[in-house]
C-alpha cells in the first residue's frame, strides 16, 4: 500500500443517461441523473483507493453549498481532504455530462469559476510524508514552482504528470515529471497522428522519463527511459456502457502497476484491461467487482403475439418490449423515437395482431411489429431501436454478447 498525493481538479459531476446525442433545437428526456464526485486526479484517487492505497487531495474549493456535496463525495471515496485550499467567493467546477446509450460514449459541458491552487499553499504540504505524488497538467503557471520543489525534495517518491490539454509552457515542465500520461487529444493538437511518433518527439524533451500516450480504440504507446516504443492494442469493449473517467481509470492503474513493482508494459496492459472494465460499466464504483453472469430477460414461454412484455435489462438504461412474430422474438428499446419517452408511458402498448402493428400510448404511433418501423404517426417513417437478443434451447431470452 502507498500514500499518493493527487493535485488537481475536484469537479461535481452531474451525468445525464440520454438516448442519443443531443440536436440543435432538441428537447431531450434523460432517463436517469447521478450526481457525482468527478474530475481527473479526484477519479483517478478514487480508482487507486479501490485497489488499496491511501490517497489525497490537493485541490481549491469554493464556498458554495455544492462544495458540501462534493466535500461529503470525498470523504465517500476515503480520498483524505486535509490539503484543499478553500475560497469562500468561489464556486464549484461542474461538468454537466450527458451518456449516450446509444454507444456510451459522453459529451461535457463544463463550467467553471474557482481561483487555481496556489503555489504557497501547496508549498506547505509535507511531501515527503507520500510515496507518490500525481499531477493533472493545468495551471501551468504554479505547476511550474510545485513540480519544482517536489523535483527537489523529493529522494525516492516518483512523480506523474497528466497531460491532457495542450496549454502554452507545459512542454518546459515535462523533464520535471518521471512518468507522463499524455492523452491522443493533445497528441492530435499537436498535429501527431498516433502515440508513436508523439512519444518519439517527447522523448528528445524528457529523455529520462516515463512516456506514455492512450488513444482510445487504437490502443496505447509507452517508452521508457531505455528509448525503446511499445505498442499495446486496445482491449475489446462490447458493450460500451459509460467511458467517463475511462482514461483516469487507466491512469490510476498504471501507477498501482508501478507502485506493485510491475515492467512500464505490464503496467500499461493490466492498466488497459481495467479502463476496459470500467468502459463495460456505470460509473466509478465497485471496479474490482468481477462483472455479473448474464441473466435471462425472460423466456419465449411468456410472450405472445397479441401484448408485448416490457422487462428491465441488466446494462441498457432504458427497459425492452419484446412480442413474438411468426414464431420468432421482436426486442425493441421502449422508447418512442417522437418524444423520446417510453411506449407505455400513458398506458399500456396496445397490439393489434391482425394488422401487425404495436401503438405508443402517448401519442398514437403505430409501429410494425416486424421490424420496428412507425407506419402511422406522428414519427412516421422512423424506427424504434432494436436490441439484439438471443433465445437459449430453453426458451431464454438474453441480451446478445
Ligand atoms: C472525466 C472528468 C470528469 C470531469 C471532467 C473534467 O475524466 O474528470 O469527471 O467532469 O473530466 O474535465
Amino acid at each position: 500500500m502507498a500514500k499518493v498525493l493527487g493535485i488537481g481538479n475536484a469537479v461535481l459531476d452531474i451525468v445525464l443517461n440520454v438516448p442519443h446525442a443531443l440536436h440543435d433545437d432538441e428537447e431531450l428526456r434523460a432517463t436517469q441523473r447521478h450526481i457525482q464526485v468527478g474530475g481527473n486526479v479526484s477519479n483517478s484517487l478514487y480508482i487507486l483507493n479501490q485497489l488499496g492505497h491511501d490517497t489525497s487531495l490537493c485541490t481549491t474549493m469554493g464556498g458554495d453549498s455544492e462544495a458540501k456535496q462534493l466535500l461529503t463525495g470525498l470523504k465517500d471515496r476515503h480520498i483524505e481532504v486535509e490539503h484543499i485550499q478553500r475560497f469562500i467567493k468561489g464556486r464549484t467546477p461542474t461538468s454537466y455530462v450527458s451518456l449516450n446509450a446509444e454507444n456510451g460514449h459522453r459529451a461535457i459541458v463544463h463550467y467553471r469559476d474557482l481561483p487555481e491552487l496556489s503555489f504557497d499553499h501547496f508549498a506547505k504540504i509535507e511531501i515527503e510524508d507520500f510515496d507518490w505524488l500525481h499531477f493533472e497538467g493545468r495551471n501551468i503557471e504554479n505547476l511550474k514552482g510545485m513540480l519544482n520543489i517536489a523535483k527537489t525534495f523529493l529522494t525516492h517518491q516518483p512523480i506523474s504528470l497528466e497531460v491532457e490539454k495542450p496549454r502554452d509552457g507545459i512542454e518546459a515542465l515535462l523533464p520535471q515529471a518521471n512518468l507522463i500520461f499524455f492523452s491522443h487529444h493533445y497528441a492530435s493538437s499537436k498535429g501527431f497522428k498516433d502515440g508513436e511518433t508523439l512519444l518519439k518527439a517527447m522523448q528528445a524533451q524528457a529523455p529520462a522519463s516515463n512516456l506514455i500516450c492512450t488513444w482510445g480504440t487504437k490502443g496505447a504507446w509507452l517508452c521508457s527511459s531505455d528509448g525503446v516504443i511499445h505498442h499495446v492494442p486496445a482491449e475489446n469493449v462490447s458493450p460500451i456502457i459509460d467511458t467517463l473517467g475511462a482514461g483516469d481509470t487507466f491512469n490510476a492503474a498504471v501507477i498501482h502497476h508501478l507502485i506493485e513493482g510491475k515492467s512500464l508494459l505490464e503496467a500499461v496492459q493490466q492498466a488497459s484491461q481495467l479502463a476496459a472494465k470500467k468502459c463495460m460499466k456505470m460509473g466509478l464504483d465497485d471496479i474490482l467487482a468481477e462483472p455479473e453472469v448474464a441473466s435471462a430477460i425472460a423466456n419465449i414461454s411468456q410472450l405472445s403475439n397479441s401484448k408485448t412484455t416490457v422487462v428491465q435489462a441488466k446494462g441498457l438504461q432504458q427497459a425492452v418490449v419484446l412480442i413474438k412474430y411468426e414464431g420468432e422474438v421482436k426486442a425493441y428499446l421502449n422508447n418512442c423515437p417522437h418524444q423520446n419517452v417510453p411506449l407505455n408511458e400513458a398506458y399500456k402498448i396496445d397490439v393489434n395482431p391482425f394488422e401487425k402493428t404495436m401503438k405508443c400510448s402517448v401519442h398514437d404511433a403505430f409501429f410494425r411489429i416486424e421490424d420496428g418501423l412507425c407506419i402511422e404517426g406522428p414519427c412516421w417513417d422512423e424506427a424504434l431501436k432494436t436490441v439484439d437478443v438471443e433465445v437459449d434451447e430453453n426458451g431464454d431470452i438474453f441480451l446478445a454478447s
